[in-house]
Order: C-alpha cells, then sequence, then structure tokens
C-alpha cells in the first residue's frame, strides 16, 4: 500500500469539461471565448520566441513585476495589491493552503464552481454549501459566519446572475474569515467588486484571461487583496509559476483594452439575441451577465436535448446535480455557432 494521504486515497477529483479531440465539433461547454486573443498577444509571445527562442533558455520574471505594473496601473492599486497566477484555479487552491488548514472550514455558494471543494479537499479542510434563495441570494447565511473562507462567484457559474457590492458588502461584514470574490465572468457585465477591497480587509478579488481574454490555453489569472494577502500568496505559489511566453501575454493582453471590449461586446450582443430567441421556442432562460447562459427547455429534460445535441456535434453542459438538471448551461460562441444552436434546439423541440 502507497502512503497516500487518506484525504486523498478518498476523494473522487475535479472533473473538468469534456475536450473532444476530433475537429468538427460546435464547442459550448467549458465557457472558452469563440475569438482569438488580441493580436498584440501574439506578437508579444512571438517577439519573446525570436532567435531560436534564445531567451527560453533563461527562466522568467519570478515576480511577474511588469504584469503586476499594468494590472495594478489598471484597476487603480498599488503593485503590492496584485499578484499573477497559473490560471485563477492557481489562486483558489492557494488562498485555501493559506487560510485553511486541516480540519478547518471553508464555504461557497452550491450551485456555483465546485473546483472550491476539490481544492479543500486535498487541504483536509472541511467544505460548506450555501444554497440560493428564489431571487439569488445566499440562504440561511449566518450574521457571523466564522469559517476561514467563504467563496463568491460573481457572476455565478452556471446561473449567470450577479450579486450587487451592496449584498457582498454585507456578506463582507459577516464573514470573520476571508471573502473571495471569484469575477471569472465579470468582464461580461458591467460591475465588479474590485473597489470594495479598498474597503474590506477581508475581501479577495480574483479574475482570469481564461474567458474575455480567450487565453484559456496560456493558463493566467490575478487577484487583488491587501499586501498581507499577497505577500501570504507569493510565499505559497512556485517560485517560477508563470513561464516566460504566459508572462509576456498577460501584459500583452491587459494592454490591449481595446481588444477586450469590442470583443466582449461582440460576445454580449450574440448572448442576448440568444437568449430572446431560445424565450421564442419556449426556452425559460436566466438572464446572463456572462459568456454562458443557463437554459431550461420546455419539457425541463434537459438530458434529452444535450444527447440530441451531442448527436449533432455540438457539446453544451449537462449537469446531474438535482438542482441543476432541470437546464443546460450552453457557452455563447460566434453568431454563426449560435445559429447553428438554435436551428438544431428549434429542430430537436
Ligand atoms: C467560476 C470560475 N472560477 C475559476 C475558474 C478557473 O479559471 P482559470 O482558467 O483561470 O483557472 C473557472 C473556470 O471555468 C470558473 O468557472
Amino acid at each position: 500500500m502507497l502512503p497516500l494521504r487518506k484525504n486523498i486515497a478518498e476523494m473522487a477529483g475535479y472533473v473538468p469539461g469534456f475536450q473532444p479531440e476530433e475537429p468538427g465539433w460546435i464547442k459550448l461547454n467549458s465557457n472558452e471565448n469563440p475569438y482569438p486573443p488580441s493580436p498584440k498577444v501574439v506578437e508579444a509571445i512571438t517577439a519573446e520566441m525570436a532567435n531560436g527562442g534564445e531567451n527560453l533558455r533563461k527562466y522568467p520574471d519570478a515576480a511577474s513585476k511588469e504584469a503586476r505594473q499594468v494590472t495594478a496601473e489598471l484597476y487603480g492599486f498599488d503593485p503590492s495589491w496584485v499578484i499573477m497566477a497559473n490560471g485563477s484555479d492557481e489562486l483558489l487552491n492557494n488562498l485555501i493552503r493559506a487560510f485553511a488548514g486541516e480540519g478547518d472550514e471553508i464555504a461557497y455558494v452550491h450551485p456555483s464552481y465546485s473546483y472550491y471543494a476539490a481544492l479543500a479537499e486535498i487541504q483536509g479542510a472541511k467544505v460548506r454549501t450555501f444554497g440560493l434563495t428564489k431571487d439569488f441570494q445566499i440562504a440561511d447565511f449566518p450574521d457571523r459566519y466564522d469559517g476561514k473562507i467563504f467563496f463568491l462567484t460573481s457572476p455565478n457559474a452556471p446561473l449567470g446572475f450577479s450579486f450587487d457590492n451592496n449584498y457582498i458588502e454585507t456578506l463582507a461584514e459577516r464573514c470573520v474569515g476571508i471573502l473571495v470574490v471569484d469575477e471569472a465572468y465579470v468582464d461580461f457585465t458591467d460591475a465588479s467588486a474590485m473597489e470594495l477591497v479598498n474597503k474590506y480587509e477581508n475581501i479577495v478579488v480574483t479574475r482570469t484571461f481564461s474567458k474575455s481574454y480567450s487565453l484559456a490555453g496560456m493558463r493566467l489569472g490575478l487577484a487583488v487583496a491587501r499586501p498581507e494577502v499577497v505577500s501570504a500568496l507569493d510565499k505559497i505559489r512556485d517560485h517560477y509559476h508563470l513561464d516566460r511566453l504566459a508572462l509576456v501575454a498577460a501584459t500583452a493582453a491587459l494592454q490591449d483594452q481595446a481588444y477586450l471590449l469590442a470583443t466582449v461586446a461582440k460576445i454580449r450582443d450574440t448572448r442576448d439575441w440568444f437568449s430572446a430567441e431560445l424565450g421564442k421556442i419556449g426556452y425559460r432562460v436566466n438572464p446572463s451577465q456572462a459568456n454562458y447562459i443557463f437554459a431550461e427547455s420546455p419539457d425541463s429534460n434537459s438530458k434529452r436535448i444535450y444527447d440530441a445535441l451531442f448527436s449533432r456535434k455540438i457539446l453544451v453542459r449537462y449537469f446531474s446535480d438535482p438542482l441543476l438538471r432541470h437546464g443546460l448551461r450552453i457557452t455563447i460562441g460566434t453568431r454563426e455557432e449560435m445559429e447553428t444552436t438554435l436551428a438544431a434546439m428549434a429542430e430537436i423541440g
């Protein structure tokens, strides 16, 4: 018998969305961006590989100084309040490692991003979930929540609504520990809790480059938090956690806000059009502030729709969870992809 820790031996592990290998799929199951990243990102990566890859011989900047500086300027914080990461998943993991030891409790909203639970299990931390009320507030949240971390996904995945900042403030006041606002999808809406980091010492905001910046393949994320939190996360991370190509990609992507806004605007338009069209064929669609929608078919038999779409090589996300199995999460692709998907859904009936 290998001397595995008991919690590792017993845990199931997180299963990411299916990635089909053969071409020809319309892939709407992982909330990826259908458009390529900014051409400036490609230029920066190409430049970093010039002279036969000479730069790749040397280690990258362990402190991600340039990318932190650009992030700090973009959001109006001192660079000591910013950390870059190898995907926002790295931040979620390291926040748990920093704040929640074995037997400590963390919590999150169910339904939201269940990876928090897998990361907590690795640490041997306990996991608690809070449900949602009909008007999308957190059910039975105590006046004083003394778990080490509360993860709030806003916009919520997979339901697509956002929590407003007044409500986030009340949660920050009730949390004795850290309130992590996971803003993976925030660029697809107009709201953000980032400014609250100045006001509440326990708020940490995490962002990803995987969705709005079209860089899921580069693995990049960032967080804004108090310098004490940032320096704790800096102690924990692998020292060279971001490679040279990721670092130049992050900086170039952040510097091309015009491209980001144009791409996001296209996705928002397609999302609003697709949601309205689905409504016309009898679907119930949650108003979405993200790059996906959660939609319920007229007969609430989402597995049937999932299978019928799958047989047409259209991949969406079905969750067997009792709270979610009435609907499908559908990532917003290009207008053309969504027209094909809509036609297929109308035909499936
Ligand atoms: C809510 C949420 N947080 C975090 C992530 C992880 O993002 P990243 O690709 O930056 O690790 C995802 C990815 O789907 C997500 O949906």
